[in-house]
């Protein structure tokens, strides 16, 4: 599908957004294996969330997604049986294009007395995974991937797990819960040790859950345990307000308010990146009494100056890096953004696709072995791009189209039904 933005004359309105996508996967599966009925509401409903629901029900799990008479939400119903109520999937399981439900799912396949196989599309078979099947063969399961066991599919065979103590190579919250996952399946402690900083989303839940979890800062033990269902209001994903944050701060005309955004501190590093480089944007209404903070952001035009953006925050903002290349674009000087050689390894080779896309867009931006350069202050101009089956890419043009002169147009735009298919219906609230 293609889709053209024109540059817009304001961005104002209060707006909603989709369910944390990373939330919704971990609150699916950790409830299919709980004891006890849950609902989730305002789970995220783009295609990576529908993967891991079709794995799971293909797994024998009780759930169900049904319209709640009284809001008119769609809600998800599980009911859970404890962790040894899956059964042996008749099909090989697809985990399409997302990468959190093929690694999530191999931790907890690699728990089961039963042999399976994980594959998924195109882009998703180019994606790393020794970084789970070298430790999850070390805990005991029978784990092969194709190419040497580096990439998808993989065929694993469970079961008698054992307890191991590991530091991950890379800062990775899919490798951390994939492996948290397996661990309550293994005989023995489960222990990460020098775990760099990434999204928190899993320990959280499994404490929520009760759990049998020690988390210090940098390391994490789990105990084989039993988990209580629970009910899960998704927060908005702050991944997509990012999108939003950055036409905001772009765009000379704008005022918006974003409501109900998960602004945990391990996933909300992108608005202290954003602040320091001048954006106008404001917490209000913040709630924390939950097992993950939620406020409102309020978003205004900004004066953008350039930035170097390195180091250990880096795996922190991994999913917003596309988008804070446009900020850069937009702000006076140089934006430097280093350490993050981890972008060509996610759903296209995002240093690649991001500085190709933003370049045909008319910015000054320019590819390095582990990152991106942009001299700012670019006048954006529309051109024709591509999604180039990315979703975070479709969107980066989407919001580019939107501040910069004249219309966008993007072949493939369908891409955005991954993480967030009502994107255009909240672009139309800005711009009407
Ligand atoms: C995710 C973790 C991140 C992120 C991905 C979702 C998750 O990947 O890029 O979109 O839900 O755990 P890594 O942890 O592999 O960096």
């Amino acid at each position: 599908m293609q889709f053209k933005v024109s540059n817009a004359n304001k961005l104002e309105g209060v707006i909603s957004l989709p369910g944390d996508k990373s939330i919704t996967q971990r609150a699916m599966l950790l409830n299919s294996i709980a004891i006890g009925n849950s609902t989730i509401s305002n789970h995220n409903t783009g295609s990576d969330a529908l993967s891991m629901f079709n794995c799971l029900q293909h797994l024998g799990v009780n759930l169900k997604k049904e319209i709640d008479p009284d809001t008119n939400q769609e809600l998800i119903y599980i009911i859970g049986n404890g962790l040894n109520s899956l059964t042996k999937p008749k099909v090989a399981l697809d985990a399409e294009n997302s990468g959190t439900t093929m690694r999530l799912l191999a931790g907890l396949l690699s728990g089961q007395p039963f042999a399976s196989v994980i594959d998924g599309d195109s882009s998703l078979r180019n994606r790393p995974m020794k970084r789970i099947i070298e430790p999850l063969s070390k805990m005991g399961a029978q784990i092969y991937g194709s190419k040497n066991n580096t990439v998808p599919p993989i065929s694993i065979d469970g079961g008698n797990l054992k307890g191991i103590k590991y530091s991950p190579e890379v800062a990775s919250a899919q490798v951390k819960s994939c492996l948290l996952i397996a661990g309550l399946f293994a005989q023995g402690e489960t222990e990460l040790y020098n775990l760099k900083p990434s999204r928190d989303h899993t320990e959280r839940m499994l404490k929520f859950m009760g759990a049998n979890i020690e988390i210090n800062e940098a390391n994490i033990s789990i105990n084989s345990s039993t988990l209580q269902a629970k009910d899960i209001l998704i927060p908005g994903d702050i991944s997509a307000a990012a999108f939003w944050l950055v036409a905001g701060i772009c765009h000379k005309n704008a005022n918006i308010l974003i409501k109900n955004v998960g602004i945990n501190p391990s996933r909300s590093k992108i608005i202290d990146v954003l602040q320091s480089m001048g954006a106008n944007i404001k917490i209000i209404n913040l709630q924390e009494e939950m097992i993950e903070p939620i406020a409102d952001i309020q978003v205004k035009s900004s004066q953008l100056k350039g930035v170097t953006i390195q180091g250990k925050v880096i795996p922190e903002i991994i999913d917003e890096i596309p988008i804070l290349a446009l900020a850069g674009s937009c702000a006076s000087g140089k934006t430097i953004i280093k350490d993050a050689k981890e972008l060509k390894y996610k759903e296209s080779d995002r240093i690649t696709s991001t500085v190709d896309t933003l370049r045909t867009l008319g910015s000054d931006i320019s590819a390095t072995e582990d990152g991106m350069i942009i001299n700012g202050s670019n006048q954006l101009y529309g051109n024709e791009c591509d999604s180039l089956n990315d979703h975070r890419i479709a969107m980066l043009a989407a919001i580019s189209g939107l501040i910069g002169k004249g219309v966008t147009t993007i072949n493939n735009f369908e891409s955005v039904d991954v993480s967030y298919p009502k994107f255009r219906d909240t672009l139309d609230i800005l711009i009407s």
